[in-house]
């Protein structure tokens, strides 16, 4: 026998090789996705594959156990240094010698599918832009001169067909001292990005360099920075960290901050300098975190809103404040970490920032599509990020439309008289008895209800501190729910609700939803501008949606994914009360978690999927709700709770809404409940 039958599982690829042909060679000519750093010398461990042995009729072939050649010195050294699973073999030492099955687990593969754990992700296919490239290179020869960066490229050329290599100076400085250290082989860092026709070098270390490489994911908010340290060969997330945004001192949301600009010169470059401060903090935290060195991390990819997008790069963004809200450069950009002041990570990282959509929509929108692909649904979907501004998409296979919503930070607790941000004391859930008007709550670090025995204990050391964003929701749908709250958002006095609790406060009315004051407590109510505050935010979310639905000549959606760290804490009943999201089944109210985050993890993972979130972005319509006569009329609608035209029949089902009014300045219906 001359040559043997190798098939690849799972891929299914097979071909005939000579006899003695490694499997690494053979997964090469097949063009089967086996990793290998080493390039065959039986250092890196990556090439790792099982053979099967027996009889396959499915393939028509009987594996003896000879199939292979026999085990080796050199795998037997890996596995008594870094042990090695029974049954597996390196693909550079285990030859061809008889047919053979050969499975090539997930590990070994560069394009490895990495499952995603929550219930609405959909896997990924890891595609990463910097890998790790073990060379040797050819030692000078004074009768054939050459440079020793020249014969590096011809080594890569050679050993792993890579044409097309470039280094700055920083890297040739440090070349030769690497290539003699490590006599003749190095390891290689080397990057190319979707665009690039290059591969750039980034690094490069003496020898066979075991360590990984990392990357990090930031979705760079208004109100805070979050970054997620990733694995570039799996994808896997080391640690998870976030920082207050500090631009927060120059304006609470985005057009306050555009405002500064606007009004003090050099407040750009201000905003610009103390994020990418942050930013490079960040790194370097998270790094410690997780234990690992800040310079193994070599990229970076970030999501962001436009404003914050123009202020990371340092460019005014007066311009996304007036009509018609022109980005700067609205494509994904490719640039060199160092250009954003990045000085905590690797010198020659590279960065990549998702397109925008438009002016008002931006990279942060584009992550959460490539995270939820609505231009893959079958059914209609709304997809909402609720943060300080709304991200807000409309969308089936066909077509998807995209908007944004200026709901202001009420949504997370703030502009809110007991709001606080999500920490443990802050009320999280609510519940009103609709017969007594009596409240039960919950307390983010504590599992117990407050009418429960030990509530009272348990939050002793934290005290029940205010009320936090998914706290507030509940609050307000739940009066609504009881009858101490009209629909045009007024708390009934009490007299009119018969409630001790209602109180009065001016001319308007609070509701008191704990009392701490005998403890020293804060005393805790939900008010009337509390209420007009979450009015404001839910008619925003619910006009942009519906400004959308128009666009699509749609009447109703077939489901709501909400998005964001918020939308994982909403109840989507009390969020339907409210009239924040369009009527569906409840059942078809999906929370996804941090959607913009999970997108920019994506594009660190995979060339591929920056591909194509840029193609998807080019065909999502923009709709622009500033401009846009029927926003405001949605926006007065969506002002009562639910709404003041829409019917919400699903919700209808399981909710029944009491129907009164408080309005005492009303044509005569004061106080009265209107048809029980
Ligand atoms: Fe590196 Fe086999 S390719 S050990």
């Amino acid at each position: 026998m001359t040559d043997a039958t190798v098939i690849f599982t799972p891929s299914g690829k097979r071909g005939r090789f000579a006899i003695g042909t490694p499997i690494l060679t053979a997964a090469r000519q097949l063009g089967v996705d086996l990793d290998s750093v080493c390039g065959g010398r039986g250092i890196c461990s990556k090439c790792q594959i099982t053979p099967s042995y027996g009889e396959f009729s499915k393939f028509g072939v009987t594996v003896d156990q000879d199939a292979l050649s026999e085990w080796n010195a050199v795998e037997q050294r890996y596995k008594d240094i870094r042990g090695l699973i029974d049954g597996r073999r390196l693909g550079c030492q285990a030859k061809v010698m008889g047919d053979v099955i050969v499975d090539v687990p997930p590990e070994s593969q560069v394009h490895k599918q990495v499952i995603r754990k929550s219930a609405s992700a959909r896997d990924m296919v890891m595609d990463p832009a910097t890998r790790a490239y073990f060379v040797t290179v050819e030692q000078p020869d004074m009768h054939e001169p050459s440079g020793d960066f020249e014969r590096l490229k011809a080594a890569l050329a050679r050993e792993w067909g890579i044409a097309d290599v470039t280094a700055d100076l920083a890297l040739l400085r440090r070349l030769q001292p690497a290539l003699r250290r490590g006599e003749w082989s190095v390891t290689v860092v080397l990057n190319k990005g979707n665009h690039d026709a290059t591969h750039r070098i980034l690094d490069i270390f003496p020898g066979f360099h075991e360590g990984a490489l990392y990357g990090l994911a930031i979705d760079l908010g208004s109100t805070t920075i979050a970054a997620h340290l990733c694995n570039l060969s799996d994808g896997a997330v080391l640690a998870s960290a976030g920082v207050m945004n500090p631009q927060i001192r120059f304006g609470e949301d985005l057009m306050s901050r555009v405002s500064y600009v606007m009004m003090n010169e050099g407040g750009d470059v201000e905003m610009t300098s103390v994020v990418r401060a942050a930013i490079a903090t960040l790194a370097s935290s998270i790094s410690a975190e997780a234990g690992i060195d800040p310079r193994a991390i070599y990229e970076v990819v970030f999501v962001c809103n436009p404003v914050m997008h123009h202020l990371l790069l340092g460019i005014d963004p007066v311009e996304l404040g007036q009509a018609p809200f022109a980005l700067a450069a609205s494509e994904s950009l490719s640039l060199d970490g160092a250009d954003l002041d990045i000085t905590t990570i690797n010198p020659a990282a590279r960065a990549y920032i998702l397109p925008c959509i438009a002016g008002h929509v931006g990279a942060d929108a584009a992550a959460v599509a490539l995270s939820e692909e609505p231009n893959k649904s079958n059914d209609m979907v709304l997809i909402v990020d609720v943060g300080t501004n709304a991200e807000i998409l409309l969308g089936n296979k066909t077509r998807v439309l995209a908007c944004s919503s200026p709901t202001g930070p009420a949504f997370e607790g703030a502009q809110i008289s007991s709001g606080q941000r999500a920490a443990p004391g802050a009320i999280e859930r609510v519940q009103i008895d609709p017969v007594t008007k009596e409240p039960r709550f919950s307390v983010i670090g504590c599992d117990k209800w407050s009418d429960e025995d030990g509530f009272a204990e348990a939050t002793a050391q934290m005290g029940v501190t205010g009320i936090c964003g998914s706290g507030i929701i509940e609050a307000v749908a739940e009066l609504r729910m009881a009858g101490l709250l009209d629909q045009g958002g007024l708390i009934g006095g009490p007299d009119q609700t018969g409630s001790a609790r209602c109180i009065p406060e001016g001319r308007t009315h609070a509701y008191i939803l704990h009392d701490g004051t005998a403890q020293g407590g804060p005393l805790i109510t939900v008010t009337q501008g509390d209420i007009r505050a979450i009015q404001l935010a839910k008619a925003a979310l619910y006009a942009g949606a519906k400004l959308l639905m128009d666009e699509m000549g749609v009447e109703k959606v077939d489901r709501v994914v909400l998005a964001g760290a918020f939308g994982a804490h909403i109840s989507p009943k009390h969020a339907m009360v409210l009239g924040m999201i369009p009527d569906v089944p409840l059942d078809k109210v999906i929370s996804a978690g941090n959607a913009a985050g999970t997108g920019a993890r994506m594009a660190l993972a995979s060339n591929s999927a920056r591909d194509t979130i840029e193609e998807v972005v080019r065909h999502i319509h923009k709709v622009e709700t500033a401009i846009e006569p029927r926003f405001q009329e949605h926006f007065v609608n969506a002002s009562a709770i639910p709404n003041a035209v829409d019917t919400f029949p699903e919700l209808g089902m399981v909710v029944s809404l009491p129907d009164v009014s408080f309005n005492t300045s009303g044509a005569g219906s004061a106080g009265r409940r209107r048809r029980g």
